[in-house]
């Protein structure tokens, strides 16, 4: 019988939703998807060639358990760089991905019973992680009125004497919604109440903002330094998703705490990758900045094209390549068969299986009244998704 942790580990929604629609695809239907959560560019040639490099090399090897002394200084020379953060190559470890810097991050903080605090719509493997941490997610449901942020007052009612951690995600994964210098401030200052709570600060998508410059909660309270874990990583701004790098920037004793979990379950990144980051923290950042470029584009059209649809309204996210609208005016309404839509999981299941469109449902990241649609496609494609999301829409009553 496997275990109980394993059982009660939901299945990621977002892959459910993808690999159903490669089904369908597959069975030869026209579909088109905006349900992936990675960039549809090529990792940049500098950062390839880095890597045949290092494989031509004979960089073969099992690398140090944090990355390698030179990745390490690299990243602290781009903390910085780009956030006016001093850290040394001590206090950073690299790992396979950001994904693993979060779960680590938790397994290092959380004891059976502790909160952690996560603001809904969340990514969907914070809570999935932190239960297999054996602590408790307390999720907030913010507003749409609010761009999806947790407000101060928010944090404090959250708050108990079980609280170990609270996670913060800007920009955010699934909203694209980004805190700004003043709200990070307001809570910072909640925090600054509470010494014994930890911040996980995701900042994956820092390279994709759109107006002005990414700004992380140490920007605005380097006082929390020693209890905030800040998360980065390569896979979107750089296009390498595959390449599975990420890594955490904290205090000496929070990552020698997280060495000793990596280096029992995973040991260092692949030596190889670890090269090709370099190259990317090293190297030009021109074709992150016309990515970027692009993503505006795409957010701006779809920005505008659901706003003008009828029952839809969406804020402009400033970063990520999100958009999260609310679609709460068709939630009750029924399909031309008669069925039901009572969620926005049968929303999305209805425009799937009728106009072979793929988006991801509200409630897999806490929130029933949105669904999250990736412009990590092109324009084309979006194109073709608002048509059949505006046909699929004007046939419910
Ligand atoms: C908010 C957030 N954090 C972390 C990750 C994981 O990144 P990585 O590919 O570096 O593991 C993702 C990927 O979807 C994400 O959206």
């Amino acid at each position: 019988m496997i275990s109980e942790r394993a059982q009660n580990v939901q299945p990621s929604a977002t892959l459910k939703v993808t690999g159903r629609a490669k089904e369908l695809k597959r069975q030869g239907k026209s579909i088109v998807s905006l349900s992936a959560g990675e960039p549809d560019f090529k990792t940049p040639k500098h950062i390839c060639d880095a890597a045949i490099k290092a494989i031509r090399d004979g960089f073969h090897g099992y690398t140090m358990n944090p990355g390698t002394p030179e990745l390490r200084e690299a990243i602290c020379a781009k903390l910085k760089r780009d956030n006016a953060l001093d850290y040394e190559p001590s206090q950073v470890i690299c790992s396979n991905g950001a994904k693993q810097s979060v779960g680590f991050s938790l397994l290092a903080l959380v004891n059976k019973g502790d909160e952690v605090i996560i603001p809904a719509p969340y990514w969907v493997s914070y809570p999935e992680m932190t239960r297999m941490a054996e602590g408790n997610p307390v999720t907030v449901r913010t507003s749409f009125e609010n761009d999806f942020k947790l407000s101060p007052e928010q944090l404090e009612d959250a708050i108990t004497d079980k609280t170990k951690v609270l996670i913060l995600c800007s920009p955010s994964n699934p909203t694209g919604a980004r805190y700004s210098e003043d709200e990070l401030k307001d809570l910072a200052d909640v925090l600054k109440k509470y010494p014994e709570i930890y911040v996980i600060s995701d900042e994956i998508y820092e390279y994709i903002v759109f107006d002005g410059e990414h700004t992380g909660i140490l920007n605005v309270a380097p006082e929390l330094k020693d209890r905030v874990l800040l998360v980065n990583g390569f896979s979107k701004g750089f296009a390498m998703t595959g390449w599975r790098l990420g890594y955490l920037a904290a205090s000496e004793e929070i990552v020698s705490a997280f060495a000793r979990i990596q280096s029992q379950e995973t040991s260092a990144p692949s030596s190889i990758s670890q090269k090709a980051a370099e190259a990317a923290y090293t190297g030009s950042l021109d074709e992150v900045k016309a990515m970027r470029d692009e993503f505006k584009k795409r957010r701006d059209y779809l920005v505008e094209t659901l706003n003008a649809i009828d029952g839809v309204s969406c804020f402009t996210p400033g970063g990520a390549f999100y958009v999260f609208p609310d679609i709460s005016g068709y939630i009750g309404k029924s399909q031309p068969d008669g069925s039901a839509i009572e969620s926005s999981t049968d929303l999305c299941l209805y425009l799937l299986d009728e106009y072979g469109l793929a988006l991801v449902p509200g409630d897999a990241f806490g929130e029933p009244n949105g669904l999250r649609m990736s412009y990590a496609a092109s324009m084309d494609d979006l194109k073709e998704a608002m048509d059949r999301l505006k046909k699929g829409l004007s046939q419910l009553r």
